[in-house]
């Protein structure tokens, strides 16, 4: 039997089905999480307690632990969890990413510096210290323009800024943000000339350096600003031949400007017309529950797929589904307390809905962007086309009533 090492930050939504997709394996399963107790429960033993911000020494800790019991595989869920996971994985002679390319995949500025060496078609940026002048450099990117902390995910601190003076403020709400994150409120921050078009994400897969293109998602909602607030996805996407061969030209060359070999990769491009530009290419799946969207081969899931891959096993035929398939990130309408989703049973009604997850509890708050730092729930849709299921999502989405009460003063 097999035995793999899962890193899982306590707060991640795919615990679940990483466990499952092991289960499916036949694999046995050690969790390395920040709280032991969060997994020792399910886990028993095969629980190891690694502090994430200590990539070093937590990396240290799996190789201890595999001294005592042989590890196939260690698999980071999220991004959190990646430069752990490629750390331990080279000191245990496992296929693995560069560390220093994990690294620079995690920080905004470094991608920027590695696309821009590679000659990758990228907005113009400028890289915000503590002390620079942001409406000057905003001035320099051109307007409107985009300011972003170098290290969050889920568009959480990512703003809009149209003029020098919009940005200034834009810095000074993030550094708030990051702050609230336990972040260094100090941290560097982008500035970045905004990218008009229409946007994808794509998922892939690299083995020895190639780039597999599992799937290229459509977000047909408008993502203008101020604030990207993401909500509908689609795939396969309706993009022209010509235009998803550069999609996926660009994608390879931005895993390889980073220097990743290995593992799963998840990007995003602006397409303004027939032109495609990069805005980032993480070292991670998918985020949320948008992988319970995705169905490979005779209905392997993506976490098990990702798994095959770093236990070495085989791929064949496990290419997508032919259906298409969607899901929508439940928009967020204001601040406040979730008290209720009513019309549940109604939106599962809709022709084409197959799933739907609130990922919040009643009675805990719930945050719009550009501070909001959780997703509050998933519309699920299968169809024969991408049209059919965006359909779908918008018709279930409208059955559902989201009560939100006031905040509480805490
Ligand atoms: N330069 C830009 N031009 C236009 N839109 C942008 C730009 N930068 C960011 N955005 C928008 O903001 C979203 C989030 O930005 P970005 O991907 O850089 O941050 P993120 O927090 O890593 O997001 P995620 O974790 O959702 O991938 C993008 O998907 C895009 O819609
Ligand atoms: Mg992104």
């Amino acid at each position: 039997m097999s035995c793999l090492l899962l890193l899982l930050p306590t707060a991640a939504y795919r615990a679940k089905d990483f466990l499952d997709a092991a289960a499916a394996l036949g694999a046995e399963v050690v969790v390395a999480s920040e709280r032991r107790q969060a997994f020792a429960r399910v886990m028993g033993d095969r629980a190891l307690r690694v502090n994430l911000r200590r990539p070093e020494a937590a990396a240290q800790a799996i190789v201890a632990l595999a001294e005592r019991t042989r590890l196939d595989a260690v698999v980071a869920v999220d991004d959190q969890g990646v430069l752990v996971a490629a750390l331990a994985a080279e000191r245990l002679g496992l296929a693995h990413n560069p560390s220093e390319a994990v690294a620079a995949a995690r920080d905004k500025a470094a991608m920027r510096r590695a696309f821009a060496a590679a000659g990758l078609p990228q907005p113009e940026y400028r890289i915000a210290g503590p002390r620079a002048d942001v409406a000057l450099l905003a001035a320099e990117v051109g307007s409107p323009c985009v300011v972003k902390p170098v290290s969050l995910s889920a568009s959480r601190g990512v703003i809009r800024a149209d003029g020098p003076p919009a940005a200034a403020a834009a810095a000074a709400r993030i550094r708030e943000i990051l702050r609230e994150a336990g972040e260094d409120p100090g941290g560097p921050l982008l500035v970045e000339c905004y990218l008009p078009g229409v946007e994808v994400a794509v998922e892939g897969l690299l083995r020895g350096g190639a780039l597999e293109v599992l799937a290229v998602f459509d977000k047909p909602d408008p993502l203008e600003g101020p604030y990207f607030e993401e909500t509908i996805y689609v795939t396969p996407s309706r993009l022209p031949a010509e235009t998803l061969e550069s999609i996926t030209r660009l994608t390879a060359g931005a895993a390889s400007a980073l220097g990743l070999v290995e593992g799963p990769i998840h990007a995003e491009l602006r397409i303004d017309g027939t032109r495609a530009w990069l805005l980032e290419l993480a070292a991670r799946s998918i985020g949320g529950l948008c992988s319970r969207s995705l169905r490979f081969g005779l209905g392997v899931s993506l976490e098990e797929l990702i798994l095959r891959h770093a236990l070495g096993l085989g791929l064949d035929g496990l290419a997508r589904e032919e259906a298409a398939s969607g899901v929508m990130m439940l928009p967020i309408p204001r601040a406040g307390v979730l008290e209720e989703v009513r019309g549940q049973d109604e939106a599962l009604a809709v022709p084409g809905v197959t799933g739907l997850e609130i990922s919040i509890a009643r009675g805990r708050p719930v945050r719009p962007l550009p501070e909001g730092d959780r997703y509050l729930g998933f519309l699920f849709a299968r169809g024969e086309t991408p049209d059919e299921v965006e359909e779908a999502v918008r018709t279930a989405h409208g059955r559902l009533e989201i009560v939100i009460g006031e905040p509480s003063d805490e």
